[in-house]
């Protein structure tokens, strides 16, 4: 016996099932052993291994048969749609801006700035101390670890003009500020209860609020920010009890509430006994202006207040945290308890530590400028290179721009046809609780490659005139 062993005769057998058609019944398994001149174990382990591979598929009774070269019959999952009945919602993480693009693209998509503009040094030497520290080995309390729930209370509270400053004891630490928003809609809202929220807003809140079942309903904001008057006409027809917002540079339109509109919004809210989630993401991300949280204003509860570090800090360290009193703090932190436990104490300490360094301010300086020269590069490379698309305003902070495109732009079309000239965009992302009030798109100035803006530009404009 030649005694050929299974990956020899695998690699035989892929060749004839290459130069076969798919459906071709193989020879019997005593005729492989004949003509391999090998055991029936070693020629059973041969075929497992195709069969695992797609490459063969046995029909018991009939026989050995090929499938089309190298492609897998498409798994059929359809009744699990069945099984489990309509969907919470039809936003999916795959139609988000979250992944980098898998080629060399260049990118305006992603809505993470990009390692060089984290501080990194401080981040790596930050986990390396944290893992020394106990808190690489301890439960931490389920609300957070004291200290960094102090430096999050006392950054408010340095803000604040209200009668009441928030505490330590205000303050829960969240896994990033995604889990404080499900949170916040699962527990105070409830599932077939209204939420207000500006139209257009962040995708990922419009994924949360559904995923906990709430029914959304719009309130259109634009460079200002939301019509006080339409924002009460809204709580009174809905009943909501809840209006979800970001008063300074809105994710996606980068708009920042001005001071007398960040008054007039917090009456309403208290007229109607509601509360205002406040997401401030992009605290750290000023440029001209800095953000001034409306919830330095409120005294009385009304909002809830949410900050994170994942974005200026680092994606890994998600840590953030939401600051609120009353019964609406125990109930955030029981739904928390129940999701989550507790974050890793592990990744608190790191993002402590980062904050607390001195070289932490120097940072946060430098990238105002970074952010500010590259929103800049960005907004001139459009203007002249693809001036179909229109910016209604130029941000004073956070990481994008919002730009309105022709009415007839087929966005899923655009979206391909950046991709294949090698530019990744966002334009397949749902920013609207509702119908959207134009064909717009996001992009973002924080991403790699912001030299090549001008380029990146190019290829949209292209794209554009091309529909
Ligand atoms: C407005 C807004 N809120 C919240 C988040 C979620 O951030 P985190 O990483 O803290 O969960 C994002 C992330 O893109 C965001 O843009």
């Amino acid at each position: 016996m030649n005694n050929d062993s299974s990956s020899q005769i695998v690699e035989k057998l892929k060749k004839i099932i290459d130069s076969s058609a798919p459906g071709t019944r193989l020879p019997s398994t005593r005729s492989l052993v004949t003509e391999f001149q090998a055991s029936p174990v070693t020629v059973q382990k041969a075929l497992q291994s195709l069969s695992m591979q797609g490459l063969i598929e046995s029909r018991p009774g009939i026989g050995t048969f090929t499938r089309s070269s190298g492609l897998t019959r498409p798994a059929d999952y359809s009744w699990q749609s069945t099984a489990l009945g309509s969907a919470r919602t039809r936003r999916t993480a795959a139609a988000t801006p979250l992944g980098r693009p898998g080629n060399d693209s260049l990118s305006l998509h992603h809505g993470y700035p990009e390692p060089g503009l984290l501080p990194s040094r401080l981040v790596r030497s930050a986990v390396n101390r944290a893992s020394r520290s106990e808190s690489a080995l301890a439960c931490p309390p389920p609300g957070g670890l004291p200290d960094l729930q102090r430096w999050f209370a006392r950054e408010l509270a340095e803000q604040s003009i209200g009668s009441v400053t928030p505490t330590a004891k205000d303050v829960i630490i969240m896994p990033g500020s995604q889990s404080g928003l499900s949170s916040i809609f699962a527990s105070l809202v409830g599932a077939g209860q209204p939420l207000l929220v500006e139209s257009p807003t962040y995708w990922g809140a419009l994924l949360a609020a559904e995923n906990a079942g709430v029914q959304l309903i719009p309130v259109s904001s634009g460079p200002n920010g939301p019509d006080p008057v339409e924002l009460s006409k809204a709580f009174d027809r809905s009943g909501a009890r809840m209006f979800y917002a970001q008063p300074n540079f809105a994710n996606p339109t980068g708009a920042q509430w001005t001071a007398a509109l960040k008054e007039q919004i917090l009456a309403v809210v208290r007229r109607h006994s509601a509360f205002l989630v406040e997401d401030d993401w992009a605290h750290d991300f000023g440029i001209e202006s800095s953000s001034i949280p409306l919830a330095a204003a409120d005294d009385s509860g009304h909002v809830i207040y949410i900050r994170s570090l994942t974005k200026s800090v680092s994606p890994s360290l998600r840590v953030a945290a939401v600051i609120t009193r009353g019964p609406a703090r125990d109930r955030i932190l029981a739904n928390t308890a129940a999701e989550a436990m507790y974050v890793s104490g592990l990744l608190q300490a790191a993002a402590l530590d980062v904050v607390t360094q001195p070289a932490w301010n120097t940072h946060l300086r430098s990238l105002r400028s970074q952010l500010s020269a590259r929103r800049d590069l960005l907004i001139s490379s459009l203007h002249a290179e693809a001036p179909e698309a229109q910016l209604e305003l130029v941000p004073q902070g956070g990481l994008n721009l919002w730009l309105r495109l022709p009415e007839h732009t087929d966005l899923k079309l655009l979206t391909q046809d950046c991709l294949r000239a090698g530019l990744a965009i966002a334009g397949e992302v749902n920013w609207f609780p509702a119908e959207p009030a134009g064909k717009y798109l996001r992009v973002n100035y924080a991403g790699e490659r912001s030299a090549e803006f001008p380029e990146a530009a190019r290829i949209l404009g292209e794209a554009l005139r091309s529909q």
